[in-house]
């Protein structure tokens, strides 16, 4: 079977065009009592973006904390928020930040349609009924999470995401000027995550001419921010990002994000910083991407952090290596179909060893 591949349908691009969010939210408002539910990241308080946050006498403003990525009790916590609010559903759900926002955002838009806790759908095609409309508007760029179909989320078990068909956004906002302030770092980060998804789509054995297609345009765009300080280097990322996203939708990422996922679940590692982290000791098996990128941090004077493994125990490091081994489609997709050849649990704690 050919993948059936739902993708965003209504989408906003250009500076200022956040503007136009209280004229879109309101086709949505049908009755009097319509309201809408805005997740916003906490990092926005008192901030001149505040100010600009469309919201009438009904709607519901929480504002969310990511300091530590989204797990599925905040996502419970949030969905019961919401419910408490009105005796009726929010006509919207809104989520304005970086992607662990987005992920809220959308899983909390499921979580309110769908019955019990979040954890029961961390997988694919779990989710049962269509979530309220949402909207997805980024102010970092680089995970894609504007255009994927999951919401990744923390659970008892392991890092999953929700992964389904509802959970694609319904509209987003792409306004280069909201990721203009983000601090050189976490722009690198995130970026970097967009970087890395080009290179192990492209690299990967599941790349196809749709994959190709976005991932080779998101490369260059990467280039041009991180390489070559190009101007609109703002709407560059940001179409990056959104390419970037449509590429491995349609193909898969690899063994950095199988590495990483690793690190975030035992060290709680963010994720653009834990792909990083990761990426560096992955010549062998993307040696060109691996000198670029280590080209664009010495351009963007980044000092990675190393030896975060001397804080990990034994039974954390098994952990570790089994967390990134359950990812098959990842290895498969990095390796191809005889992946367990190559990536054993061995060769996977020497990288690890080595971080
Ligand atoms: N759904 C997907 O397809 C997908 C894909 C990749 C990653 N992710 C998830 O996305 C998350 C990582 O997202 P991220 O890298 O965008 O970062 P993030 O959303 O976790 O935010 C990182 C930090 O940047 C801050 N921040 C956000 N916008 C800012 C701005 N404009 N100015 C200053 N600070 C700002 C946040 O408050 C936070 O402290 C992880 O939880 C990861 O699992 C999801
Ligand atoms: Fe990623």
């Amino acid at each position: 079977m050919i993948k059936n591949f739902r993708t965003v349908p209504n989408i906003v691009f250009g500076k200022g065009c956040f503007y136009q969010l209280d004229n879109i939210i309101d086709k949505r408002r049908q009755y009097t009592d319509s309201w809408v539910a805005f997740l916003v990241d906490d990092v926005f308080v008192a901030t001149e973006l505040e100010s600009r946050i469309p919201q009438h006498d009904d709607d519901l403003l929480i504002w969310v904390n990511v300091d530590d990525e989204p797990k599925t009790t905040y996502v419970d916590r949030l969905t019961l928020e919401v419910h408490n609010h009105s005796r009726t559903l929010p006509c919207a759900v809104i989520g304005i930040g970086g992607g662990s926002t987005m992920d809220l955002a959308k899983a909390v838009s499921l979580m309110l349609t769908n019955s019990g806790c979040s954890h029961e759908y961390q997988g694919w095609d779990l989710i049962k009924n269509q979530g309220i409309y949402h909207i997805g508007i980024p102010t970092l760029s680089g995970t894609g999470a504007e255009v994927s179909r999951t919401t990744v989320l923390t659970g008892p078990e392991r890092k999953l995401g929700i992964n389904s068909d509802y959970t694609v956004f319904d509209q987003v906002i792409l306004d280069p000027n909201l990721i203009k302030d983000v601090p050189g770092l976490q722009r690198f980060y995130t970026g970097m995550d967009c970087y890395i998804h080009c290179i192990e789509s492209l690299q990967g054995t599941f790349i196809n001419t749709f994959s190709r297609a976005y991932g080779e345009k998101a490369l260059e765009l990467c280039r041009n921010v991180f390489l070559d300080d190009e101007p609109e280097s703002e709407e560059k990322l940001m179409m990056a990002s959104y390419f970037g996203g449509m590429s491995i939708a349609y193909s898969q990422v690899g063994a950095c994000h199988a590495l990483s996922y690793g690190l975030s679940y035992i060290l709680g590692t963010r994720h653009g910083v834990g792909c990083c982290i990761a990426f560096d000791y992955l010549e062998e098996f993307y040696p060109e991407g691996v000198k670029e990128f280590r080209e664009m941090m010495k351009r963007n004077y980044i000092n990675l952090p190393r030896n975060i493994i001397s804080r990990v125990n034994e039974e954390q490091l098994e952990k570790m290596i089994s967390v990134a081994l359950s990812l098959d489609p990842l290895w498969e997709n990095c390796l191809g179909k005889n992946w367990k050849e190559i990536m054993t649990r061995e060769k996977a704690r020497s990288l690890y060893l080595k971080m």
